[in-house]
């Protein structure tokens, strides 16, 4: 289950929402918890999560190691603030700035080179779905971004399907449309990879993932977990999340 908390929450407010976090999740060893905020609060995050098995990612990563990259940060930085994980690829970031599955591609190279776990994101937007072309983008992103990893970096990654039109929009996909979606990704993964990876892989559902949903959801035996944002900023909210 991981938070993804975009541009939300000061070092100081990640502080406050650790002490009343952790012990919220304190028993649910069931399943893997990341906590993805700005890179601003990384440090801070790791520090109030020490001593925890939650774990903190990145949002993003450059693929460079370091030099003339304005805005940037690097896997040596991200790692030196204690972090584990790194969100690649998310719609907002394709949709603002410029992400591409090149680039997809080049910061999950990174980020494993590194021995981070990348959160990798895929996803329709909403004229795609409309047009028919689900199948088609998540092959393409599928393709661009992921296929060209080798088995042994696959191994290591996580996939994040997100349909950009459920995202912050409180239009939940229906868990059979997800399951549809991650139906199709894993079918790419047994072509690409083989039937061990396919069966292997964790694939997250996202898109206003709540605690009145995530039950349904999850009750898909393709979904694997879930990437949430807006209920992720909510204490409260996120653990009732992680321990449906
Ligand atoms: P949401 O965001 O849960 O607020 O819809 C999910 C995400 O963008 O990762």
């Amino acid at each position: 289950m991981a938070g993804n908390w975009k541009m939300y929450k000061t070092p100081a407010e990640t502080t406050q929402f650790f002490e009343k976090f952790r012990p919220l999740v304190e028993k649910s060893e069931h399943c893997e918890i990341v906590i993805c905020p700005p890179f601003t609060n990384l440090a801070a995050a790791s520090a109030a999560a020490q001593g925890s098995h939650i774990h903190v990612g990145a949002q993003n990563i450059a693929w460079a190691k370091e030099g003339a990259f304005t805005g940037e940060i690097s896997d040596a930085m991200i790692r030196a603030t204690g972090a584990t994980h790194a969100i690649i690829g998310h719609s907002e970031r394709r949709q603002y700035f410029g992400e591409t599955d090149e680039t997809v591609l080049k910061r999950t190279q990174a980020a494993l080179e590194a021995g981070l776990t990348p959160i990798v994101c895929v996803g329709e937007r909403l004229e795609e779905r409309e047009a028919g072309n689900t199948e088609a983008v998540l092959i393409r992103q599928f393709q661009g971004g992921i296929a060209p990893l080798t088995g042994q970096q696959f191994a290591k990654i996580v996939i994040a399907y997100e349909p950009v039109w459920a995202i912050g929009t409180g239009k939940t996909a229906t868990p059979e449309i997800a399951a549809d979606a991650h139906r199709v990704i894993r079918a790419q993964v047994r072509e690409k990879f083989g039937k061990e990876a396919a069966d292997a892989v964790r694939i997250l559902y996202g898109g206003s993932v709540k605690p009145d949903n995530v039950k349904t959801l999850m009750a898909q035996p393709e979904i694997d977990g879930s990437l949430v944002g807006g209920a992720s900023l909510d204490p409260v909210s996120f653990a009732s999340i992680v321990n449906f």
